[in-house]
């Protein structure tokens, strides 16, 4: 089956077309990220208003890159939670439009579950049950995955998202949004260990917190006066914490849980040194570490129509009435 998969619910305008959940035949994203920069964050209104500009043009060259005749697509799977209401709106407005118009059932994806799916495409099939680490911009949430239908939170950020530490730290290091690849850059030239930035502990061990550290790093860089080298240096020890962290609870969601298998996901999870840290550990706590492609660990609509299929399959259905959730 050919499932055109949307996804519109932070920035990005993205459509895909995805054979049997597993073959991507195109996965375009258009990006409004240039027109958010000067901002120091995504302004809703822009994302939203752009991508109602941008969607049909997008749709239309995933078809062309695919090869594929609207006629031949058999599903419409879009994001309908959680992101930005405007966002979503326009995804499933336009999902719905061509269901309607097509004559072919529309079904709701969750973006959080569509990031795991992500290790799924192009990919050899990973076993059942695993646990999942989202770490995204909006979002740092560990997972029990039985079945693509019965995924329970098992921990999650008690305040930013791994993500958002990463750009909120590149704020105060001057360095743009997103802050994600900047700051590894950066980390490359700096010393993980002259700073000892800490992530906060949490009561429940597999929860997360990161505005500690943000606020440390802040007070480190004392304002714009902070010098190059210190500025490496910084960077360098604050992701060393950050991925530090994430990993530690990662193999300790495993152990708790009694899974071997650990699947990664989200914008964070492109991070090369996370990716290293992630790999070291993983033998010794008796790990596998699965990680997307990296442009498939960013928003996109391949994961979208890949879990969409995927859950179709399993009977979830939706019709006309889908809204968009915001959490
Ligand atoms: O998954 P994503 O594309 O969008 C959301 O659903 O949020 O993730 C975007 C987030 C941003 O916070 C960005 O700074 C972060 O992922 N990011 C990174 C890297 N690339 C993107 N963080 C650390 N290292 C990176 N290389
Ligand atoms: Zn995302």
């Amino acid at each position: 089956m050919i499932v055109l998969g949307i996804e519109t619910s932070c920035d990005e305008t993205s459509a895909a077309l995805v054979k049997n959940g597993r073959d991507v035949l195109s996965n375009v994203v258009s990006s409004s990220l240039a027109f958010h920069s000067k901002y120091g964050g995504v302004v809703p209104e822009i994302a939203s208003r752009m991508q109602l500009e941008a969607i049909v043009k997008v749709t239309d060259t995933a078809l062309r890159q695919a090869g594929i005749k609207r006629q031949n697509i058999g599903l419409v799977c879009v994001t309908h939670a959680p992101g930005l209401l405007g966002s979503l709106v326009v995804g499933l407005s336009f999902a719905k439009a061509l269901s309607v118009s097509l004559r072919v059932p529309v079904l709701g994806v969750n973006h959080l579950c569509s990031h795991i799916y992500a290790n799924f495409l192009d990919a050899r099939p990973i076993r059942l049950p695993f646990v999942a680490l989202i770490i995204s911009g909006g979002h740092t949430s560990l997972f029990f995955v039985r079945d693509f239908n019965a995924i329970r939170s098992i921990g999650a950020t008690l305040d930013d998202a791994c993500g958002e530490a990463f750009d909120k730290v590149a704020k105060i290091l001057g360095l743009g949004y997103p802050g994600g690849p900047p700051i590894e850059r950066l980390a490359l030239r700096g010393d993980p260990h002259k700073f000892r930035f800490k992530c906060s502990e949490t009561r429940r061990p597999l929860d997360f917190s990161f505005s500690g550290i943000k606020t440390a790093v802040l007070y480190q860089a004392k304002g714009a006066n902070v010098r190059a080298p210190e500025k490496a240096d910084i960077a360098a020890s604050f992701q060393e914490a950050v991925v530090e962290t994430v990993a530690r609870k990662a193999m300790a969601a495993c152990r708790r849980y009694k899974v071997p298998r650990l699947v990664v996901g989200g914008g964070v999870a492109a991070n090369s040194r996370l990716r290293q840290v992630f790999r070291q550990q993983a033998p010794a706590a008796g790990v596998e570490v699965y990680f997307p492609p990296k442009p498939l660990c960013m928003d996109n609509a391949a994961m979208v129509a890949g879990l969409g299929y995927r859950l179709y399959m399993k009977g979830a259905r939706s019709d006309l009435s889908l809204g968009v959730e915001l959490n």
